[in-house]
């Protein structure tokens, strides 16, 4: 993506974390331009934050001028968005007042694109009356300001007022610059593998990291979908912006995904869910001379097929697949027989596919009859093209309600 995003950083502690943040930015593709108050200086320097942008950065309002432009209009027109973090009570309240002290203020005066507030300070002042009041007047102007976290500050009191970390921010800024195409649709992610317990400190599992779940979770929450994460114990960190459901065996995911399955509209299956557990796992930890000659195993319910079976007719179902013999055509038997509209066919026997891997080869069996073989690509830009079909789906289930209602129709969405 490449949209500019102008970087406000003013004179809070939590400027300590805005390099992360603008590294998060640059690799996802943004050109970031960083401007600076004077206070801002003296927590994070504009060398580090230059180089980490890539780009100049900018705090005096009366420094050299290479060219005719004037900084501060350039600076504004150019922005798709612009972020302020952190936000002081100070640039808070001058920017409820319309003032135009240093070039921070006189940039945002300027601005026409969005504008994203991380309001970041001690909890005396953040709920002090005049710093509440000047929120709420800049929210009436049409600011998007990020609700500060809650917990230990570093000026030693606990409570609000805490910065976001720079993936939650990073997260929403992406948020709001791209296309909120999935808006109003509810999806549900499932994503990891399970770990099926053998004793108290032993289990059974598989190699599944949870990156291509996080990914499409991620990319959803991006577009504006509403998304809930059910995921097994992942070797990556959940995206920001999602409500995450963490479980550690399969018969957890089953009842946690049963429970988020009625308010779902779309769900999206990348979890690898264990088939079996073991029948009589022990309380505490077998004892190596208690060694089990054999281990017996169960079937663990098989949630996808169990939601084919509970399908309404505007959900729709995609599952994964990772075949290793006759791949396309086991993978439409699945397809059909779990009344599934998608199945994404992981190839694994392909270099850079499947588990742990960022790339991912992949075949989309739909079940309008439609297929389709990808090359090898980043896991970010798969999710990307699943929630692409997804949307398509959605659209033409749309027409078709609209032509024709169906009783089932009439059911699920009174
Ligand atoms: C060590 C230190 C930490 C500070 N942290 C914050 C903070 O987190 N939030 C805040 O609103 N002000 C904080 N301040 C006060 C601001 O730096 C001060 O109000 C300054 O005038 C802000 O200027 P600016 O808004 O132009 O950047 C801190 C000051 C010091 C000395």
């Amino acid at each position: 993506m490449s949209a500019t995003v102008v970087l406000g950083v003013t004179g809070g502690i939590a400027a300590y974390k805005i390099p992360a943040l603008v590294r998060l930015l640059v690799a996802d593709g943004l050109d970031v331009s960083v401007v600076m108050t004077r206070a801002g200086t003296q927590f994070v320097t504009p060398l580090t934050l230059a180089t980490l942008s890539c780009n100049p950065v900018h705090v005096d309002m009366w420094s050299e001028r290479p060219g005719p432009q004037v900084e501060h209009i350039s600076l504004a027109d150019r922005a798709d968005l612009a972020v302020i973090a952190p936000a002081t009570a100070n640039i808070i309240g001058k920017l409820a007042a319309g003032l135009a002290d240093d070039l921070l203020t006189t940039v945002c005066l300027a601005l026409k694109c969005p504008v994203v507030i991380c309001p970041s300070m001690n909890v005396n002042m953040y709920r002090n009356r005049v710093v509440q009041r000047n929120i709420k007047t800049l929210k009436e102007m049409g600011c998007h300001v990020m609700e500060p976290e809650s917990g230990w500050l570093a000026c030693g009191w606990t409570g609000e007022g805490r910065m976001p970390e720079p993936e939650v921010i990073a997260a929403e800024i992406m948020r709001h610059l791209s296309a909120p195409d999935l808006e109003g649709e509810r999806i549900l992610v499932t994503a990891g593998p399970t770990e099926e317990p053998l004793d108290a400190v032993r289990f059974l599992t598989n190699r599944s990291s949870g990156k291509m779940g996080v990914a499409v979770a991620a990319r959803a929450a991006r577009r504006g979908a509403q998304v809930t994460l059910i995921a097994g114990p992942m070797s990556v960190e959940p995206p920001a912006g999602v409500r995450n459901i963490p479980v550690r065996t399969a018969l957890e995911m089953y009842q946690r995904v049963m429970e988020v399955f009625d308010d779902s509209d779309v769900v999206i299956k990348t979890a690898a869910v264990s088939d079996f557990r073991p029948a009589n796992p022990a309380t505490g930890k077998i004892k190596k001379e208690e060694a089990p000659g054999k281990i017996s195993l169960v079937r663990n319910p098989d949630i996808l097929h169990i939601l084919g079976t509970k399908k309404r007719a505007q959900q729709i179902l995609v599952g994964f697949a990772a075949e290793t013999e006759n791949p396309l055509e086991n993978g439409r038997k699945k397809l059909i027989a779990k009344n599934l509209d998608m199945l994404v066919l992981n190839d694994v026997t392909q270099p850079g596919a499947g588990f742990r891997q960022d790339t991912n080869v992949v075949h989309f069996l739909l079940r309008s009859g439609e297929e389709e073989s990808l090359d090898l690509m980043t896991k970010d830009r798969v999710a990307d093209l699943i929630l692409d079909r997804v949307k398509e789906i959605r659209l033409r289930r749309g027409r078709k309600q609209d032509s024709a209602p169906s009783e089932a129709d009439h059911q699920v969405r009174p």
